[in-house]
């Protein structure tokens, strides 16, 4: 039986120069598109914080795919972690810096009960601020970061430095 890791692997596109000159994009377009590899990431992202979570954190917009993946095997319900002016209701807000540009993220004060065990999920770590911000929201809201969980980690971009010793971070693949 083919791994996980071999299936997911195999499915990543390399695009050269985009979004812009520099940089080589790894597209998990055709992960997701495969029923087999999405249920593979959804398996293989939680079961290393198996039964220290209690909901998945999704990053919009590619980290709501493998959440809500892994929500149907698991079972646990997902914390929508936003792009900036998205939610109704009453928010926090993180800015972060990309790899290209700035983003900000959001979720609902009061959106989980104090203290839930939030594991989050995206589908690529590069220089940690998109995962890094989601971890701070998680944690000015009241609750606790039970994880960062990654499909593919891109080394050379040093999230995992960046993000320190302070959570737990697991990636299926290095770039
Ligand atoms: C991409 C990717 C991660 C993030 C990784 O998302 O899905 O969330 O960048 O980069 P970082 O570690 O340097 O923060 P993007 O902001 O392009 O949004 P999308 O999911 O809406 O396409
Ligand atoms: N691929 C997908 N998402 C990304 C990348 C990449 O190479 N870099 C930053 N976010």
């Amino acid at each position: 039986e083919q791994s996980a890791r071999e299936l997911v692997s195999s499915l990543i596109a390399s695009i050269p120069d985009f979004p812009e000159p520099g940089v080589t994009f790894r597209d998990l377009t055709p992960v997701f598109a495969s029923g087999p590899a999405l249920h593979a990431l959804g398996t293989s992202l939680t079961e290393p914080f198996a039964g220290r979570f209690d909901v998945i954190g999704g990053v919009e917009a590619r980290g709501f795919l493998i959440a809500g993946a892994a929500s149907a095997i698991c079972g646990a319900g997902v914390l929508t972690v936003r792009k900036a002016g998205k939610l109704p209701r009453a928010v926090l807000r993180e800015d972060y810096a990309l790899e290209y540009g700035t983003a900000a993220l959001e979720v609902h004060e009061g959106e989980l009960p104090p203290g839930s065990r939030v594991l989050i999920v995206d589908d690529v770590l590069a220089t940690g601020g998109t995962v890094g911000a989601a971890a701070r929201l998680v944690e000015r809201a009241g609750w606790q970061v039970a994880g960062i969980s990654v499909a593919l980690e891109l080394e050379g971009l040093g999230g995992r430095e960046a993000l320190g010793d302070r959570y737990e971070v697991f990636s299926l693949l290095q770039y």
